[in-house]
């Protein structure tokens, strides 16, 4: 047990809120205070003028940049859909296109050049919790491609009216668990402590203890079923561990952290239709990693272990220890994932990929919206050429 790996801090409870395409969650400077660690309650799904409005302009942009001629009929037999229903069915071309749109449309995302490239699994038929949780592990077993990553969306069952859909209570398909010791103390991740104690809750035998345990799966059926938590087989998880490039007494820290990042508790919503369970990946960018999961003070906490193994001068912030430490944890994450062939971008090749995406998308006359304070990197900013600029935040 790693002792620098236990935080005295308690679990926070969940909060949630969010809908939309997370796949820059933290990935900018963002805070990440009062993080989600269950998900969101089911948000009030729109009535029918509502989900007619949502769903005749989804209909009317899908038509207009797949150049599918009019889009009245369609609008026509999905109006009376909704009537005879409360709801609709996507097409599988629909389906495509919204996970894509939806990605294209996520703020904070600063890695959205590839939004076309997104494969979308098409599991609508999937209702039940011990399905979901095996198609999410074979989602995760479909991105990793030994180390080749692909931006992957595997689509459950929608909300439908009395009836919501089915549930991933995980932030992400892979998270390391944080157990509450004595004093409040933490071992692993702080920011799963209360995720990790509901799996407890529901029976979960827990894992080794160290800290980077893989959580279970908590998955809830769809209709109100309880959730109920699986395994997820080892063979799904792609783990990487993080060495230094020059330092060999890192190695003795035993660092590690999955290849994979899964965003599995937000809403994928399309012309109106939620579907609540659809994780979702692409790959990380080192800062992700390197800048906030291991470095955060309320997360792995490790710069004072690092700065102290580095022979910095910790007694002031002005010899600017923590900047340094942070710069080789950095390069710790990067040498790794590249040793390991795991695709990882940095953070400045992914700027200039955002900016070549904004101009690629206003020569197509489209507004990008984004938030600045996610798609800055949290390290070397204004290194950066997304911090000198301001965006829309449609
Ligand atoms: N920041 C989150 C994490 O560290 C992952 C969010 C999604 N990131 C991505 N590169 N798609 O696990």
């Amino acid at each position: 047990m790693h002792n620098f790996l236990r935080r005295a801090k308690h679990a926070t409870p969940a909060d949630s809120g969010t809908r939309g395409c997370g796949a820059a969650e933290q990935a900018a400077g963002h805070p990440g205070h009062g993080t989600s660690q269950v998900p969101r309650p089911a948000g009030p799904a729109p009535d029918g003028p509502a989900l007619r409005r949502a769903a005749a302009e989804f209909i009317r942009l899908h038509h207009g940049e797949a150049r599918r001629g009019d889009p009245g009929p369609r609008i026509a037999r999905v109006f009376a859909e909704i009537d005879a229903t409360g709801t609709y069915r996507h097409t599988h071309d629909e389906l495509v296109f919204g996970a894509r749109l939806a990605w294209r449309n996520a703020a904070r995302c600063i890695g959205r050049l590839y939004w076309c490239s997104l494969h979308v699994l098409d599991r609508r038929e999937l209702t039940a919790a011990g399905d979901i949780a095996a198609a999410s592990a074979q989602h995760l077993r479909q991105a990793v491609r030994g180390g080749r990553i692909r931006p992957l969306i595997t689509v459950f069952a929608p909300d439908a009216p009395g009836r919501p859909g089915p549930r991933i209570w995980n932030e992400q398909l892979i998270r390391y668990a944080g157990y509450q010791g004595p004093g409040g103390r933490i071992v692993g991740d702080p920011r799963n402590a209360g995720i990790t104690a509901f799996a407890r809750g529901l029976g979960w035998p827990g894992g080794p203890g160290t800290p980077f345990d893989v959580l279970p799966l908590v998955v809830q059926g769809a209709g109100d079923d309880r959730p109920r938590w699986f395994w997820l087989p080892p063979d799904a998880v792609l783990e990487v561990p993080v060495e230094h490039p020059e330092h060999a007494w890192w190695a003795e820290l035993e660092l590690r952290w999955h290849a994979v990042p899964a965003l599995a508790c937000m809403c994928l919503e399309i012309g109106g239709v939620c579907y609540p369970a659809a994780p979702f990946n692409g790959w990380y960018m080192g800062t992700e990693i390197g800048a906030r999961n291991l470095a955060d003070s309320d997360r792995y906490d490790l710069l004072p272990r690092l700065a102290e193994g580095l022979g910095l001068d910790t007694a002031s912030d002005r010899s600017l220890w923590k900047d340094r430490a942070l710069v080789e944890l950095n390069r710790a994450v990067l040498h790794s994932f590249d040793r390991a062939g795991v695709t990882m971008t940095d953070h400045h090749t992914e700027s200039r990929r955002f900016l070549a995406h904004l101009g690629r998308e206003e020569r197509k006359g489209r507004t990008v919206g984004a938030e600045w304070s996610w798609i800055v990197p949290p390290l070397s900013g204004s290194a950066t050429p997304v911090f000198h600029r301001t965006y829309d935040t449609v």
